[in-house]
């Protein structure tokens, strides 16, 4: 109804994803969250058990084939053929790779609603491969590979480092939880380094992975970071021009893009390591997702190379941010990143964090309960997958990567606590929730 109200009809799987304005329409995501958390309620209850967990335990080779996928360029090849799809042996021609290992993968990912079938042999980009497209041309891809995933618009380069970091990670995900004390996570088990992973991504050989993690962030931000949940922040209405806010762990300044925007008056210092920052003054003749020449020119808006992990150099500021960092670190590190805001905080300085919140299975979500409707019986309270699923998932990541974590509002309290900060508020958002801490 939404759809036809819009003149729109709701998107087939056969055709390619094209994002609309309906799609972000709060009763819409809701509805289609309840639809979705249903269906998978309903597999779970009718498919059988045994299936169900070979199909959820094979989940590295969905992982793999999509790493494959996305590696051979194949849903670029498939954009350019058209509609009418490509057989395997112009796919084979144009990817060097043998055509059998791609018709058995296209097959694999087919049977998934991943591409589609449109003869024997013949495959087309469907609403989901087409997420997997980059938005240059093969032409562009194979002269810059480095620069390859520059410019998507949706969180498509954090699927990617599911299958370049994320998958040979997970292979020792057991067996650090079972003796943590000996290594900094799985991620550290698997690629043989002490360094975090962010560190890592400095090193050289890897700018292909900070580049990719940078506009994976950036590109997540219309998606997980909607503009509403970052001016959510009750503390934006200072007036005065001298207003400071700082980024910290800003990446190319996503969100300090997103706050320029609403709020050009106030002075902005986006912090991060080197790479990132380079990333941000390189790329940024853009346009969403990332902060803009002009905002860098106007001088309201700097682009800082700071490590958090030393005393804050930008003292005093009307209000220090983080967003999506702590989720990053296990609680030692996290208390002492807080801990060297507060140090260079003034009395009357804030301090917002937005991450997810975490709730336990038996709790609604935070992210669709905004409405406040009673969830039918015998739903999950929390969605399942199409609720905190998402958020528990994320929990293993930073696991995985990290040993860092989703929290819930107790822990952000304690957190602040163990600081020298108060958690005033916590506001839920469509993703993320923003905490208000102000000085002890
Ligand atoms: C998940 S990203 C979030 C980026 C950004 N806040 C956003 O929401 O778009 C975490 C960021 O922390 C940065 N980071 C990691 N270690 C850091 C350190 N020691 N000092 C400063 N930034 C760091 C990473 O480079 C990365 O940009």
């Amino acid at each position: 109804k939404v759809y036809s109200q819009n003149g729109l009809q709701f998107p087939s799987l056969s055709d390619l994803l094209q994002p609309s304005p309906v799609d972000v329409d709060p009763s819409l995501i809701e509805r289609k969250a309840l639809i979705a958390a249903a269906a998978a309620q309903i597999l779970a209850m009718v498919h059988p058990p045994v299936e169900t967990f070979l199909e959820m335990s094979s989940g590295m080779y969905g992982t793999a084939t999509s790493a494959f996928v996305v590696n051979t360029n194949i849903p670029d090849i498939l954009k350019e053929a058209g509609p009418a799809g490509l057989h395997i042996k112009d796919i084979a021609a144009k990817s060097s790779v043998d055509a059998s290992y791609i018709a058995r993968v296209l097959r694999f990912l087919a049977t998934r609603h991943i591409f589609k079938a449109t003869s024997p042999d013949v495959f087309a980009n469907n609403r989901l491969s087409s997420i997997l497209t980059k938005t240059k041309s093969l032409e562009e891809i194979r002269a810059d590979p480095i620069a390859r995933f520059d410019g998507h618009h949706l969180p498509r380069g954090s699927h990617y480092c599911n299958g370049d970091e994320g998958l040979p990670s997970s292979v020792f995900l057991s067996s650090f939880m079972q003796d943590s004390g000996q290594n900094v996570a799985p991620f550290n088990i698997a690629f043989k380094t002490e360094a975090k992973l962010w560190d890592w991504c400095e090193e050289p050989g890897n700018e292909w992975r900070a580049r990719r993690f940078s506009v994976a962030i950036s590109g997540s931000a219309d998606r997980q970071y909607a503009k509403a949940d970052l001016i959510n922040g009750r503390c934006f209405g200072c007036v005065s021009q001298d207003y400071l806010i700082v980024d910290v762990g800003g990446s190319m300044g996503s969100m300090t893009h997103l706050l320029y925007q609403e709020m050009p008056h106030y002075r902005y210092v986006v912090q991060d390591l080197a790479k990132p920052i380079d990333g941000g003054k390189q790329v940024s003749t853009s346009t969403t997702n990332q902060v803009t020449p002009d905002a860098l020119a106007s001088g309201r808006v700097e682009l800082q190379v700071h490590d958090f992990f030393n005393p804050q150099t930008t003292k005093g500021a009307g209000l220090y941010l983080l967003r999506s960092v702590i989720h990053d670190w296990p609680d030692q590190d996290a208390k002492i990143i807080l801990k060297h805001l507060r140090d260079a905080a003034d009395p009357s300085s804030k301090l917002i964090i937005f991450d997810l919140l975490a709730v336990h299975t038996c709790e609604a979500s935070s992210a669709t309960s905004a409405s406040g409707n009673k969830l039918p019986y015998p739903l999950l309270p929390c969605l399942g997958i199409a609720g905190a699923g998402f958020i528990s998932g994320l929990d293993i990541k930073m696991l995985n990567f990290f040993n860092g974590k989703e929290r819930t509002e107790r822990d952000f309290r304690e957190l602040g606590e163990a600081t020298g900060w108060k958690l005033l508020s916590v506001i839920s958002g469509v993703t993320l929730a923003s905490f208000l801490y102000t000085t002890m």
